[in-house]
């Protein structure tokens, strides 16, 4: 029975970048979804979940139209439609899903679950393809998401982050040494005003693109012409924090843990103040992790708006929870894993 694993990820630094032809420096973790498909003479997929009661069928054929899988019940199901509407699997049958991401944890389950679903059904071609694939079936279902998550999940090499180049669509692998480890933690806020947060900062990452060309390629001038004082900060934070996905690189290669720490640091505050997609419980965790002892830096990591953080830390140096604002917030320990479409040779 064929069966895909992809992995979650988390992004070390970049964020905002991706769908502005930036740079982002993520890692795959060693938590992921695994999708497996039993083949059948029918015309639908019958999918379920272990996180999940109630079982979709889905139509080989199902129509691609964003109002029809807005509309599809259950509700779990419609991204896993959509990939099934650009993938055009040859037969029916059914499919399982089960997953060894927290939820809630920010680790990008949707992409695990689009990249997984979409390597078993028979998307062939390099991770750039299945990422496209994939991000365009979270636009089919309203989310307009980058290429940041399934890249990632698809492209990644195990003990290395991923240095992307969203202008170039070219990726390296960055080494992680053993002696950091990376630290996730949960805020505990996961406002469902994250999508409409996040597609509010790419509509107004396009209005200073549209004055200043993609935000990934211009320069802190370009950021002092803009007139609007919003934009001119939306822009700043994603021109400065490509230098600093840069600067990390450098610092990682270096050896140098302490200043790929403070440049985290660094990224938080431009994602705060200038991107504004930080809320007081992210901030609080963040502060709750740089408060320990041996974490070299810290930051809101992915979309913002609640949700996750990420810190560089010397082993031991945090435990499996970080109390923040007073309640006990869980902690994972996570290793840079391998995309689904570059396992590690056995
Ligand atoms: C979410 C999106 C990504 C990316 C990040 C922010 O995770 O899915 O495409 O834009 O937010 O870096």
């Amino acid at each position: 029975m064929p069966n895909a694993r992809a992995p979650g990820r988390v992004n070390l630094i970049g964020d905002h970048t991706d769908y502005n032809a930036g740079r982002a420096l993520p890692m795959a973790v060693d938590v992921g979804t695994t999708a497996t498909f039993e083949p059948a003479p029918i015309a639908s997929l019958q999918l379920s979940s272990d996180a999940f009661t109630e079982v979709a069928t889905i139509p080989v054929d199902v129509d691609p139209d964003p109002r029809q899988l807005g509309a599809l019940e259950p509700a779990w199901a419609r991204l896993a439609a959509a990939v099934v509407a650009l993938a055009r699997p040859a037969t029916g049958g059914s499919v399982r899903i089960s997953s060894t991401l927290p939820i809630g944890a920010g680790l990008s389950s949707s992409a695990a679950l689009a990249v997984a679903l979409a390597c078993v059904l028979g998307v062939e071609g390099p991770p750039i393809v299945v990422a496209r694939l994939c991000q365009q079936a979270e636009h089919l279902v309203g989310a307009p998401v980058g290429l940041l998550d399934p890249l990632t999940s698809a492209g990644a090499r195990a003990g290395h982050a991923l240095l992307v180049d969203f202008a170039t669509l070219t990726t390296r692998d960055v080494p992680l040494t053993e002696a950091v480890d990376v630290v996730v933690a949960d805020s505990g806020d996961h406002r469902s005003l994250r999508e409409a947060g996040y597609a509010a900062r790419v509509a107004e990452c396009e209005a200073a693109a549209a004055v200043v060309g993609p935000l990934g390629l211009a320069g802190p001038d370009d950021v002092v012409g803009l007139r609007d004082p919003l934009l001119r900060r939306r822009a700043r934070h994603v021109v400065t924090e490509c230098a600093r996905v840069d600067a990390v690189v450098a610092a990682l290669a270096a050896g140098d843990l302490a200043g790929a720490g403070a440049l985290l640091v660094e990224s938080h505050r431009s994602l705060a103040d200038d991107f504004e997609v930080s809320t007081p419980a992210v901030d609080a965790a963040v502060a709750a992790l740089l408060a320990c002892p041996g974490v070299h830096g810290a930051r809101l990591t992915g979309g913002g708006f609640g949700g996750s953080v990420v810190a560089l830390a010397e082993p031991g140096a945090v435990g499996t929870t970080v109390s923040v604002g007073g309640r006990p917030r869980s902690v994972w320990h996570l290793r840079p894993a391998a995309g689904c479409l570059r396992p590690s040779p056995p």
